[in-house]
This record gives structure tokens, C-alpha cells and sequence, in this order.
């Protein structure tokens, strides 16, 4: 797990003082490290960059703040696009159409339309979405999604690539859709699989990689060369203190090798969402209340699972610190807990913490990826800001969203006015 430094007590992130962050833009707030965002790219760029090919396509649905974007943009990623709202936020942040593949999963006909129309590669997901596909775009490059039949992931919420599951075209089938879109007259450029989300091994990696390995040599066989093979994302990050993080070196250099001595291929693209993001952002919170049940003594903080959901809906585990009491020593143990009204509302379970209290700035590690961009506004509390730290600057990205906001798509038919 990435590890902060102190000054004066004082946790500093991206050059400024936790504290300092808190008090000029409010709280709840997630802080991005610019200079940390670039180097997690260049390093999963360049371990996969240095023996093959590679082009990174940016997961974004784990975290699609437009500033965050456009400087994966200027670092010259490309993008995993799962929506029309995504390819278009991406659009807005200066990504190009031949930037970003769109893979769906149940894709509606009004979606393809929209997506094609704006000039996205597809990676078809199913033969319904090929026919449907068809019917409304020949003209852009596609790719298939295989369901290789190896999953991998935190949480068996988030793995994807197993048997049976509702993602992909089977692997026994898949050789028939590319000959179906051969004959449907498509320009076929790759094949992709997904096996899930936050594995930390590598084994699963290179079983999804033979299988897609041996179908690319199979359709070469039938005379469909394809240009690249797309691994996907997953790669896990470490959330505990002393978790090791994944050799994402040695799995560059085993994923390249394979394809490089196994097919004639030429670029391997991986969708890394995570591990680009994660470690690049905190959530400062501030403790608004401290009651001791007896039982449990509680920390109550202004950010809920309406602000962080993953605690809630994954039990996953997000570091957390006293801000303005860093690398203090522990007094007891704590649950961090929200102002949603639902016992699920806890950010933090039985953590050792600083004799917290309130005031204090208490700061949820690991934020990047999957926090923001799952957030929402249950019990009507508004969407939180979020802010670029750069070498000790901080600025705005987000503004807080208002109530007044949350009402703008709402109506109230005349009849219930009075
Ligand atoms: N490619 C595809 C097709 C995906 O579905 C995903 C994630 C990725 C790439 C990126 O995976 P990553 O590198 O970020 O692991 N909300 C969950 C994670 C859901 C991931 C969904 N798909 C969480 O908070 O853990």
C-alpha cells in the first residue's frame, strides 16, 4: 500500500497538508495527485511497451472526472468505454474516436446507433448484438469479446471471464461469430477477454491469454488474421498496509512473450482501470461526531456510502487515517461510520486510530478508482467535490452538486400543486 509522509503531524499528499485541503474546499472532497496518476500509467505502459507493442486502454469507468481524463489523454492512452455517456465524456476530455473500443454487455439498439454514430470501434459482446450491429453499422472495425472461461477478481461480484457467465460469446462458439462477421462483411481487428476485476495473480492471466492465443491461431487457420489481442483490465492493487503489490514487470514480459512466440500478432492491449487510478486519490472526511455505544465506540464522519460505496457493497477494505494526527499512536479501535441511515454505512470497520476527534480530517486511502464514479445520492445528499493536487497546488475539478440539482429532471404534475 502506497505509504504518505508527516509533517508537523500532519499527513501531506501531493506536496500539500490533508489539512489544508479540507479546510479550503470542504468536506467530503476526493483529492487526485496529478504526478502519481502519470507515473501509475507510464509504469503499466512501460512494462507491458518495453517487450511488445501495447496500447493501454484506460478502463474509465473507474473514475471518468474530465481533468483526469484529459491528462490520460496528453499521456496518450486510449479508452475502455462501457456506455454512451463514457465515450462521450471521453470525447469532451480530447480522447479521439479511434482512441476508444466500446464493449457492452447487453447493448440496447438505440446505444449501438448512438456509439456508432460517433465513431467507436465496437467489441461485440453476443450474436444478437452482431446482427443487430449489422442492421445499423458495417463501416467501423469490431473486435469480440470471448468468454474464456477463466475468472479472477476480489469479489465474485466483479469477476466476469468464467463459465456461464453473462459476459462474452462462449469460447466454443466464438470462432463461428468471427466467421459470421466475415460474411457479414465487417473489418475484424482483434479479440478480447475480461476475467474480472482486483486479481493480485498471475496464473489466471496467462490461462485467459492461451485460450485467447489459441482461438487467434485457429481463425488464422480460416484466413482471419487479427491485428491485436486485448487481455482486458484487473489488474489488482494492494489496499492493506504491507499487501505486496502485483510484478506487473513480470507479467508484462510473460503476457508479451506468449504472444510474441505464439501467434504472429503484433500489439497486445490491456485495459488497466484500477491500477492507473486507484492510489492517486484519497477521500478527506471530517469527524462530525464521536459516540462511544458501549459495544463499539464509533467515529462519525461526513462521507457515507452514498460518497464511497465499495466498503458497503464489496466489504472492501480502504485504509484510513487521522489526517491531523498522523502516525500517531493508537488508542482504541473504531468503526468509521457515515450519515446514511442504514447500519451498512460503515467506511471502516474496528480500526485502530489516534484518540480521533471531532474536527479532525480522517482520510480513506485508495479512493481513485471506483469512488467517485459509483457515488450517488441516496437520502438527497449531493454529489461531492473533487480536486487536483499538483507539486503543492490544489485546484477545483468538481464543484459540489446542490439539492436545488437533484430536483432539475423532477416534475410535479399541475394537479399536485396547490
Ligand atoms: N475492461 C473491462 C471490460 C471491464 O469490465 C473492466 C472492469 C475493466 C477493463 C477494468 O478493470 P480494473 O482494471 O479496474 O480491475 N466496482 C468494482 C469493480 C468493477 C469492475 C468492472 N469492470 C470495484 O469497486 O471493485
Amino acid at each position: 500500500m502506497r505509504d504518505f509522509e508527516s509533517k508537523d503531524g500532519v499527513m501531506m499528499f501531493g506536496g500539500m497538508p490533508v489539512t489544508e485541503i479540507a479546510d479550503r474546499f470542504g468536506t467530503p472532497v476526493y483529492a487526485t495527485d496529478e504526478r502519481r496518476l502519470r507515473e501509475n500509467y507510464r509504469n503499466i505502459r512501460d512494462a507491458f511497451a518495453r517487450h511488445i507493442d501495447t496500447r493501454i486502454h484506460y478502463a474509465c469507468k473507474a473514475n471518468t472526472n474530465i481533468a483526469l481524463l484529459a491528462i490520460l489523454a496528453q499521456e496518450g492512452s486510449g479508452i475502455d468505454a462501457v456506455s454512451v455517456g463514457e465515450v462521450m465524456t471521453c470525447l469532451k476530455a480530447g480522447f479521439r474516436p479511434e482512441d476508444i473500443m466500446y464493449t457492452g454487455v447487453n447493448v440496447s439498439d438505440a446505444e449501438l446507433k448512438a456509439v456508432t454514430d460517433l465513431g467507436v470501434m465496437i467489441n461485440v459482446d453476443s450474436f444478437s448484438e452482431l446482427e443487430r450491429l449489422a442492421a445499423i453499422n458495417r463501416d467501423l472495425p469490431i473486435s469480440f469479446r470471448v468468454t474464456p472461461g477463466v475468472g479472477s477478481g476480489h469479489s465474485a461480484k466483479v469477476t466476469t471471464g468464467h463459465e456461464g457467465s453473462k459476459f462474452g460469446i462462449p469460447k466454443e462458439r466464438i470462432v463461428e461469430a468471427y466467421l459470421r462477421a466475415r460474411d457479414l462483411g465487417f473489418d475484424i481487428k482483434g479479440i478480447h477477454a475480461h476475467i474480472g476485476s482486483g486479481g493480485q495473480r498471475t496464473e489466471p492471466f496467462t490461462d485467459s491469454l492461451e485460450i485467447l492465443i489459441d482461438i487467434t491461431n485457429r481463425l488464422a487457420e480460416k484466413g482471419i488474421d487479427l491485428e491485436f489481442i486485448d487481455i482486458g483490465g484487473g489488474i489488482g492493487v494492494p489496499y492493506r498496509p504491507n499487501e505486496e503489490e502485483m510484478d506487473v514487470d513480470g507479467l508484462g514480459a510473460c503476457l508479451a512473450d506468449m504472444v510474441k512466440e505464439e501467434t504472429g500478432v503484433k500489439t497486445l492491449i490491456l485495459e488497466p482501470g484500477r491500477y492507473i487510478v486507484c492510489d492517486t486519490t484519497v477521500l478527506l472526511t471530517r469527524c462530525v461526531d464521536m459516540k462511544d455505544a458501549g459495544a463499539k465506540k464509533y467515529v462519525g464522519v461526513d462521507a457515507g456510502f452514498n460518497t464511497l460505496i465499495r466498503p458497503a457493497m464489496y466489504d472492501s477494505y480502504h485504509h484510513a487515517a487521522v489526517g491531523n494526527r498522523f502516525g500517531k499512536a493508537c488508542t482504541s479501535k473504531y468503526d468509521i461510520v457515515g450519515p446514511i441511515c442504514e447500519s451498512g454505512d460503515c467506511l471502516a470497520h474496528d480500526r485502530a486510530l489516534p484518540d480521533p476527534r471531532e474536527g479532525d480530517v480522517i482520510v480513506i486511502y485508495n479512493a481513485g478508482a471506483y469512488g467517485f464514479s459509483m457515488s450517488g445520492n441516496y437520502n438527497s445528499r449531493p454529489l461531492c467535490r473533487e480536486v487536483l493536487v499538483s507539486d503543492g497546488e490544489a485546484e477545483l475539478i468538481r464543484e459540489a452538486e446542490s439539492v436545488e440539482e437533484q430536483w432539475r429532471h423532477q416534475r410535479i404534475p399541475e394537479r399536485l400543486l396547490r
